[in-house]
C-alpha cells in the first residue's frame, strides 16, 4: 500500500424519511437558501414538495433556480453565481442528480471568485472559499453527493471539464432511496454503469499490494451487479434502490482508492470528450468506451483484467493464457451491461467516424490521461474506432 491521507467532511443522512434532518442543517448553515434543481422531475415525484415542507417549517427564505441541464452548462453556473450575490444566499441546496450537484458546486466556489468561474473549472485559478452546499440526491450514479468533484460543459468551446477542490465537498447530503424510485429504466442503467465504471477506474491501478482495496472494490462490483440486475426489472423496489444508492456513493467518495495510485480514469476522459461534442448521457458513453479501453489495454498488460475476470466474473483459468482469460472477463462485462439494456456502440447515439479526430482532441483536456496505461492520441483513436462497431 502507498501512504495516504483520507479526508471526507460530508455528513451523510441515509434512509427513508431523512429529509426531516434538513431543518437542523438549515439552522446550522443559514436560512437564505438557493434551491437548485433540474428540468422538473422533482416536481413530478413529490421530492420538491417534501423539501419545501421542511424549508417552510424552519422558516427559510427560498430562492429557486430550476433548469440545470443534464451535462450542466457554464452559462447556468454563471446564472447561479449572480443569484447568490444578488440575494445574499447563505446555503445552496442542490436537489437532483449529479448534474444539479455539480452545477451547485461550481456556483458555491464561483460566488467568491472575482474573475470568470471557467478559470476555476479549467484549474487556472484555485478556490479559496465556498458557500456551504447541501444536497438531496435523487439519482444514484456519480457519487457527487460525497466527493469534491464537479464536471461542467462549456458549449461555446465544446469542452467538458472536471475539476475538484477541498471546498467542493457538500457539507451534508440527504440520501432517501425512495426519492430514486421514479428514475426511469434508462437512467437507472446509466447510473449502474457509471458507478461500476468508477470502481473499475480505481481497480485498474498499479499498486503492488492493496488486497483490502481490491476486495472492497470487488465487493462493490458484485453487490451492484447482484442488486442492479434485480432492480432494472423491479424499478419500484426500495430495497434494491437503497443498495444501489449507497453503492454509488461508496464507489466514488475516496474510500476505494486509499493506499493505491488512484487508478486509471482515461475512459472517463474519453467519455467527457464524447459528451462535450455530442451531449450524450455520461453512463451511456461509458458503457460503450470502457470495455474497449479494457480490450485495448489487455493487449499490452492483461494482469488486472485477468484478476477482475476471475474474482468478479467467476472465470476459470483452465490452462489458458492471461490474455484469453482477460478477454473472457471483458466479454462478461459487456454481456452484463447489454443484459441491462445499456448501449454498446457509438452508432446507438448516431455517432460515426466523421468527427473522430475532434473526439481524440477533446479527450486530452489534461496534459496526460490514463495511468494504468498512459494514453497517446493513437491509443484514444484506437479505442474510439473499436467503439464504433
Ligand atoms: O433534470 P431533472 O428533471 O432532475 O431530470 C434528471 C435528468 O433528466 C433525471 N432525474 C434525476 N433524478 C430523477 C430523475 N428522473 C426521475 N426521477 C428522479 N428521481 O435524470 C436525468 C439525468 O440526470 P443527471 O443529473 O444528468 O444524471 P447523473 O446523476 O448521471 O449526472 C451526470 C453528470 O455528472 C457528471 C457527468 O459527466 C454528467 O455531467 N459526473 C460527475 C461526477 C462527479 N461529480 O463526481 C463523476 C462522474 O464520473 C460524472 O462525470
Ligand atoms: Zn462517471
Amino acid at each position: 500500500m502507498e501512504s495516504f491521507m483520507q479526508y471526507n467532511p460530508t455528513k451523510l443522512w441515509f434512509g427513508e424519511g431523512q429529509i426531516k434532518q434538513l431543518q437542523q442543517e438549515v439552522d446550522t448553515h443559514g436560512k437564505r437558501v438557493l434551491l437548485v434543481y433540474g428540468g422538473g422531475s422533482i416536481k413530478q415525484n413529490g421530492v420538491y414538495d417534501a423539501v419545501m415542507k421542511q424549508l417552510r417549517e424552519c422558516e427559510a427564505t427560498v430562492i429557486e433556480m430550476p433548469g440545470v441541464e443534464p451535462n450542466p452548462r457554464l452559462t447556468t453556473v454563471k446564472k447561479g453565481i449572480a443569484l447568490c450575490r444578488e440575494m445574499s444566499i447563505d446555503l445552496i441546496l442542490a436537489v437532483g442528480g449529479g448534474s444539479v450537484i455539480d452545477c451547485a458546486k461550481a456556483i458555491s466556489v464561483g460566488v467568491f471568485y472575482d474573475g470568470d468561474v471557467w478559470d476555476i473549472i479549467t484549474r487556472k485559478a484555485t478556490p479559496e472559499r465556498a458557500l456551504p452546499l447541501g444536497t438531496v440526491l435523487t439519482l444514484a450514479a456519480t457519487g457527487s453527493e460525497m466527493n469534491n468533484i464537479s464536471v461542467i460543459t462549456n458549449w461555446e468551446k465544446n469542452e467538458k471539464r472536471g475539476w475538484s477542490s477541498p471546498f467542493a465537498y457538500p457539507a451534508f447530503s440527504i440520501l432517501d432511496p425512495a426519492y430514486t424510485v421514479s428514475v426511469p429504466r434508462d437512467q437507472t442503467v446509466y447510473g449502474i454503469v457509471d458507478m461500476m465504471s468508477h470502481v473499475l477506474e480505481q481497480y485498474f491501478h498499479r499498486t503492488e499490494h492493496a488486497p483490502m482495496m481490491d476486495r472492497f472494490m470487488e465487493s462493490v462490483l458484485l453487490t451492484v451487479m447482484e442488486a442492479g440486475v434485480k432492480l432494472v426489472d423491479d424499478l419500484q423496489n426500495i430495497k434494491h434502490r437503497a443498495t444501489i444508492m449507497y453503492a454509488g456513493t461508496t464507489a466514488f467518495n475516496g474510500m476505494l482508492s486509499c493506499g493505491t495510485d488512484g487508478g486509471d480514469w482515461a475512459s472517463h476522459q474519453i467519455e467527457h470528450g464524447l459528451s462535450a461534442v455530442y451531449d450524450i448521457p455520461h453512463g451511456g458513453g461509458l458503457a460503450i468506451v470502457f470495455p474497449n479501453w479494457m480490450a485495448h489495454c489487455a493487449e499490452e498488460d492483461p494482469s488486472r483484467m485477468k484478476k477482475l475476470a476471475m474474482t468478479v466474473f467467476g472465470i476459470e483459468e483452465r490452462g489458458r493464457s492471461d490474455y484469453e482469460i482477460a478477454m473472457e472477463g471483458i466479454q462478461a462485462l459487456r454481456q452484463f451491461w447489454d443484459s441491462l439494456g445499456a448501449p454498446n456502440r457509438l452508432g446507438y447515439y448516431g455517432i460515426d467516424d466523421q468527427r473522430i479526430e475532434e473526439l481524440v482532441h477533446k479527450s486530452f483536456m489534461k496534459p496526460s490521461i490514463g495511468q494504468y496505461k498512459v494514453m497517446t492520441r493513437d491509443s484514444v483513436r484506437d479505442i474510439l474506432i473499436r467503439s464504433l462497431a
